[in-house]
Parts: C-alpha cells; sequence; structure tokens
C-alpha cells in the first residue's frame, strides 16, 4: 500500500467510529442524512484530530533519534495537549511555546498541558514568524544542554503530519464500504489546513467523489485554500502522484464570525443542538464553527434530498473548560 513506505507510531485507537446522527438530522428537516466520524474519540489525551498526524510526525523524529519535541499554539491549544501527551506516551520532553503573553490561569488544555509534564514558554510575538524564531532559538538552546529536539509545526500541518489523513480516509472507506454507504461531502474544522490536506489527497487518492469541505475558524478563504492547496500537493506527491488540488480545495469562510475563538449566535446554536439532538459534545472554538456552517448549508439546501453527508468531529472539547469560552470568555 502507498502509505506503507512512512512509519507511523501508534498513538491513536482506530478505527474511530463512524455513526449517524439521526435525530440531529431530523432535526435539520430530514432530508439528509448526516453521519459524524468520532475522531474526538482517537484515543490519545482527550481525543481528537491530532493523534493521527502526530502518529506520523512521531515517527519521524524517533527515526533522527531525537528525544524532545517543541510546538506552539494559543494556550486552548488541542495541538499543543496532544503533543504533550504523545511526548508523555512516548518518553519525550514536550515544550509548548504559546503565542501569548503568560497567564496563570490553568484550565481546559492548559491544566492537561501541565499535568502531562510539559515545559510551558510563553511569547507574545509580533508576526506569525516570531513564533518559529523562538521555536528555532528554544531547539539551539536545547541542542547546547545535550538533547535533541524536534521542531513540530503549527497544528502539525506540514505534509507528513498530514498523512495521518490520508490514512484515515482509508479507514473511513473501509467502514462506508461496508456499509453499502456513498457520501457527498466531508465537513470540518479548518484551522492550520493540515487535516484538510490530508481529507482531500486521500479523496483524490482514492478517486472518491467525495467534496471535502473546510470550514474555516480563523484565516479567510485566500488564506487558507492556497496553504490547504500547497500542503495537499506535496502530500500527494510524496505518495507519488502528481496533480494540482487547486480546483478542488473549498473553504467556507462565512463563519469565523469576529474570530479565532469568538463565538457567534451561529456556533452557539451548534453547540447546543447536537448536545440535545444527539448528546454528542462538540468545542467551542473549532467544531461548533464548522457545524454551524453545515447547519447552514443543510438549510440552504446544498445537498440533494437522500444524500449522506459526514461531519468528521475533530474534537476540542477540553476547551469548553477554560474561562467559558463558550460564554465569550477571553480563555484562549
Ligand atoms: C478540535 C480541532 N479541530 C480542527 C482543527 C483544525 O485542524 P487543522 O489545524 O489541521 O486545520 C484543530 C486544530 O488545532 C482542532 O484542535
Amino acid at each position: 500500500m502507498y502509505l506503507a513506505k512512512f512509519p507511523r507510531v501508534e498513538l491513536a485507537t482506530l478505527p474511530t467510529a463512524l455513526q449517524p446522527a439521526p435525530r440531529f438530522s431530523k432535526a435539520l428537516g430530514g432530508k439528509v442524512n448526516i453521519w459524524i466520524k468520532r475522531d474526538d474519540n482517537s484515543g490519545l489525551t482527550l481525543g481528537g484530530n491530532k493523534a493521527r498526524k502526530l502518529e506520523f510526525l512521531l515517527a519521524d523524529a524517533l527515526r533522527q533519534g531525537c528525544d524532545t519535541l517543541i510546538t506552539t499554539g494559543g494556550p486552548q491549544s488541542n495541538h499543543c495537549r496532544m503533543t504533550a501527551g504523545a511526548a508523555a506516551k512516548v518518553g519525550m520532553q514536550c515544550h509548548l511555546v504559546f503565542s501569548s503573553s503568560s497567564f496563570d490561569l490553568r484550565q481546559g488544555n492548559l491544566l492537561v498541558d501541565e499535568l502531562l509534564g510539559a515545559q510551558l514558554h510563553w511569547c507574545d510575538p509580533a508576526e506569525v514568524d516570531d513564533i518559529n524564531k523562538e521555536m528555532s532559538k528554544l531547539a539551539n538552546e536545547l541542542q547546547a544542554q545535550g538533547r535533541r529536539p524536534y521542531i513540530i509545526p503549527l497544528g502539525g500541518s506540514n505534509s507528513l503530519g498530514a498523512m495521518g489523513y490520508v490514512y484515515a480516509v482509508r479507514e473511513f472507506l473501509q467502514q462506508a464500504d461496508a456499509l453499502g454507504l456513498q457520501f457527498a461531502s466531508f465537513v470540518h474544522a479548518s484551522g492550520s489546513g493540515g487535516t484538510q490536506a490530508g481529507l482531500l489527497a486521500g479523496t483524490l487518492l482514492n478517486h472518491l467523489q467525495t467534496d471535502v469541505i473546510g470550514v474555516s475558524v480563523s484565516r479567510p478563504r485566500e488564506n487558507l485554500e492556497p496553504r490547504v492547496g500547497k500542503i495537499c500537493k506535496l502530500v500527494l506527491s510524496l505518495l507519488n502522484y502528481e496533480l494540482d488540488p487547486t480546483e478542488y480545495v473549498h473553504v467556507l469562510d462565512e463563519f469565523v464570525g469576529g474570530g479565532y475563538g469568538i463565538p457567534t449566535p451561529e456556533s452557539k446554536e451548534a453547540l447546543q443542538l447536537l448536545a440535545q439532538t444527539e448528546g454528542l459534545i462538540i468545542d467551542p472554538v473549532y467544531t461548533a464553527k464548522a457545524v454551524a456552517g453545515l447547519i447552514h448549508e443543510v438549510r440552504a439546501g446544498r445537498w440533494a434530498e437522500g444524500s449522506n453527508v459526514l461531519f468528521w468531529h475533530t474534537g476540542g472539547s477540553p476547551a469548553l473548560f477554560a474561562d467559558s469560552i463558550f460564554w465569550g470568555g477571553a480563555g484562549i
């Protein structure tokens, strides 16, 4: 199989479940069948999409003889929490460089980071590039102390991380085939773009007629689409498939609202509706915006009656327990 040449460390509990959401579908008019891929239950350190990316990234780090992980995100980063969890699981040291001035409140993901023994660094960057410089500086310092650091970019979103989602599409296909189902679209939250790039690469490699619709949680479409396209092209090329995926990259950016982590009336409706129809918890920063987009598109009649649509649940619920982000707190 084309993925076999890329080593993986088993961090996740796979396959994650593929479940129907009948009461949620009915609440949206009952014409479209919504299914949910439960990567929120991916098994590693409270679950989420990063488990799949980290399987490939950690394998690379270990292959290079590294013993220390460095990565970045906001104080409520799910990616940081799961990287710290993965490091603990394989016995590596973990340093988290937060793109924020320091604060003392330990809630949600940040509480878990500390529990996992990660070392926390604070850097309020003027420019996005400053955080990369800060990680390199830290890597040099750690190297001088005799450690072997491995830097994981924001969100684990490079071609190797995205490979986790090529793998995920193969897993999904086995499940969908066993049920005899075809899906019109995947809908999911898109931030740093690696999940979307991997899902898209997976659908293209398998010649699926399924659109991948990334609902942006922060970036405007004109920024996120080229980013996803670039990572996707690199993943395809690593898998010896030369194709320009540009025309297949679809981002909806109308559901960001006031910005990253700032709730909208639609994201609150999404959280409450899924909770109250399916007993399913999503998160305020990522998946609530994605489900807001999904709800809007179902109501607007994007999909024909009887279509199956998959919401790919990428996790993130620990942020619900941070300074009431849901209600507009500043805990991100
Ligand atoms: C819960 C959750 N969903 C979706 C995403 C977006 O994934 P990506 O950064 O690969 O676009 C993230 C990223 O941190 C996340 O934590």
